[in-house]
């Protein structure tokens, strides 16, 4: 919220969380994040988790009454949004470790799950052939566990991700802006009939 801002008027915006699979400084699905979110609408308000800075989850923060803020900001940005956006690499054939650990941090204590009931949309991108199909599929399974709902058409898998990037890692694929374009549409309107 800015300073010129009221509280009902962000109130009247749709909140929309980003949860990036990559924190790598040149990240691709970074990059088709960052584009992602632009072409959202203005009555979208963005925000990029910071998934990097939550320490790996061990109860014993929440049983002795010393969860870090980190996890404590987190659960609240996914409790107060109305959209999820996943954008993710493929890490060995699954996803990669800093969404498995965000996702069980705001899964608990249990009884107190964040998630369920978030529409949420799945990207996921790789600079190989496959798109990270792989990753992109194992993220439904703890999701859709924790009540999650997925939007389960149109799908979003972004191959050969490296080529559709300039030198300062800028979407300038038209045929790749138009396809994810397209899919935020569908997301909006996912998370509108939520
Ligand atoms: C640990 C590790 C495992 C990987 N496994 C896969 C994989 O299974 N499939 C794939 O397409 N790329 C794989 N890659 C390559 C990533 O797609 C590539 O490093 C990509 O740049 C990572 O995403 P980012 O650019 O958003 O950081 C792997 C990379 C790492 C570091």
């Amino acid at each position: 919220m800015t300073g010129t801002e009221t509280r009902a008027e962000t109130d009247s915006k749709t909140r929309i969380l980003v949860l990036p699979g990559s924190f790598r400084r040149q990240s691709f699905s970074g990059s088709i994040a960052r584009y992602a979110a632009s072409v959202l609408p203005e009555a979208c308000e963005v925000e990029f988790a910071a998934l990097d800075e939550l320490p790996l989850f061990n109860q014993d923060f929440d049983d002795d009454g010393t969860t870090p803020a980190s996890w404590k900001t987190f659960r609240a940005q996914v409790a107060v949004s109305d959209g999820l956006l996943f954008v993710t690499p493929e890490y060995n054939r699954s996803f990669p470790a800093v969404l498995k650990n965000a996702i069980d941090i705001a899964s608990r204590p249990p009884g107190e799950s964040v998630w369920a009931g978030k529409p949420a949309a799945l990207i996921s991108t790789s600079p190989g052939r496959i798109g990270g199909a792989l990753s992109n599929q194992h993220l439904r399974q703890p999701l859709s566990f924790l009540n999650v709902r997925i939007l389960l058409q149109p799908e979003m898998y972004v191959s050969d991700v490296a080529a559709l990037l300039n030198s300062e890692g800028e979407l300038v694929d038209e045929a790749a802006k138009r396809r994810i374009e397209g899919y935020m549409s569908a997301f909006v309107a996912w998370v509108a009939a939520h």
